[in-house]
C-alpha cells in the first residue's frame, strides 16, 4: 500500500495521523475543504486535494488512484455528526464504489457501542462502522479513549473549567501514540475488518487530570455544573456548550468499557501534562 488519503487530516486527530504515516513512508494525500488553509497548516511533503464530503464529484475526484482512505471526521450536534458520519461515510463508499478494495478506515470511539448510543456521536459513529462492515471493503475502526490534547480545550482567561461530573476514571491518550497505532495497524496486512480500542496506560478522572493540567501551569481550576453550562449553551446559542455538557454527563454515568484485548500506548497523562506548552489564555 502506497497511497493514503485523508479526509480531515488538518483535524487536531487527523493532523498526527497524517505526519506519522508520512513519516513512515506512506505517500499521504490531504482531501480538504480549503486547501491553502490545509497546506498552511501542514507545511510541503503532503498532495493535497480540494474536497468536501458532501460533494461527490469532489470526492470522486480527490480520492482517484488512492489504496486507503482514513477518516477523520468530527461533529458537534446531532445533525453535524449524522452529516459528517453516516452522510459522508455513504458518499465515500459510493465514491470508491469501482474499488472495493480500498481500505476505509475510521476514527470511532471508545464509546461507540450500541448501549451508549443515546448520545448521538456514539449512535452516529456504530452506524458509519456497520457502513463500513457491510460496505465490502476492508475496514477499519479505531476506538480511542479521551486524548491528552483536549486538556487545553478548558482553558478561559486563567481559568480550566471542570464542566459537570467526574467520578470515572479515563484512559487517557495522546494524538501522537494514537497516531502511532494507526500507521502500525496499516502496516499490519493481517489487522483487517476490526475495531481496536486504543488506551492510555494510566487513569484518572477528568478532574484529576484538569487539576494536575492547571496545577502545572499555574492556573485555577473552577467547577461548572452541567445544568449551567447547558443553560448558558442555550441561552447563547452555543451548541459546542451544550454538547460538552451532554458529553460530560453521559461520560460520566457509563465510564469507559475496556474490552479485553485493548492497546494499551506508552504515554501517561501526568508526562504529557509535563511537557505541553503553556496554554494560550484568551
Ligand atoms: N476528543 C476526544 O477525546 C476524542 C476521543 C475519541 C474520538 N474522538 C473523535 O475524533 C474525531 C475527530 O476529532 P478532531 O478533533 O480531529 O476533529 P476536528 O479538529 O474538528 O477536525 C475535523 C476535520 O473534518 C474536516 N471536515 C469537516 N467537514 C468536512 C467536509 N464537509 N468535507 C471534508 N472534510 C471536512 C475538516 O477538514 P477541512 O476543514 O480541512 O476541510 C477537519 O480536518 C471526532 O469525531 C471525535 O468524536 C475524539
Amino acid at each position: 500500500m502506497k497511497t493514503i488519503a485523508i479526509i480531515g487530516g488538518t483535524g487536531m486527530l487527523g493532523a498526527p495521523v497524517a505526519e506519522q504515516l508520512k513519516q513512515d513512508g506512506y505517500q499521504v494525500r490531504i482531501l480538504s475543504r480549503n486547501i491553502d488553509n490545509a497546506r498552511q497548516q501542514l507545511g510541503d511533503g503532503f498532495d493535497y486535494q480540494q474536497a468536501d464530503i458532501h460533494d461527490l464529484p469532489s470526492l470522486k475526484r480527490a480520492l482517484k488512484n488512492v489504496d486507503a482512505v482514513h477518516l477523520n471526521l468530527s461533529g458537534h450536534s446531532k445533525q453535524s455528526y449524522y452529516a459528517s458520519h453516516v452522510q459522508g461515510t455513504k458518499n465515500v463508499i459510493q465514491a470508491l464504489k469501482e474499488r472495493p478494495d480500498t481500505l476505509i478506515s475510521m476514527i470511532s470511539s471508545a464509546m461507540a457501542y450500541p448501549e451508549f448510543n443515546d448520545r448521538w456521536d456514539n449512535h452516529y459513529k456504530w452506524e458509519a462502522e456497520q457502513l463500513l462492515k457491510a460496505s465490502g471493503h476492508p475496514y477499519l475502526a479505531f476506538l480511542p479513549s479521551w486524548f491528552m490534547e483536549t486538556l487545553p480545550l478548558f482553558v478561559q482567561k486563567n481559568k480550566v473549567t471542570l464542566i459537570g461530573p467526574s467520578t470515572k476514571p479515563i484512559h487517557w491518550v495522546s494524538a501522537k501514540d494514537y497516531a502511532q497505532e494507526v500507521s502500525k495497524a496499516y502496516q499490519s496486512p493481517e489487522c483487517r475488518n476490526q475495531r481496536l480500542s486504543i488506551f492510555g496506560c494510566s487513569t484518572l478522572t477528568m478532574e484529576e487530570a484538569l487539576a494536575r493540567y492547571a496545577q502545572h501551569h499555574g492556573l485555577t481550576l473552577q467547577r461548572m455544573p452541567a445544568w449551567v453550562a447547558s443553560t448558558i449553551g442555550w441561552l447563547t446559542r452555543d451548541e459546542v456548550l451544550m454538547d460538552i455538557a451532554n458529553l460530560m454527563t453521559h461520560y460520566d454515568k457509563h465510564g469507559e468499557k475496556a474490552p479485553l484485548d485493548v492497546i494499551k500506548t506508552g504515554t501517561s497523562v501526568l508526562d504529557w501534562i509535563k511537557s505541553s506548552p503553556s496554554p494560550q489564555v484568551a
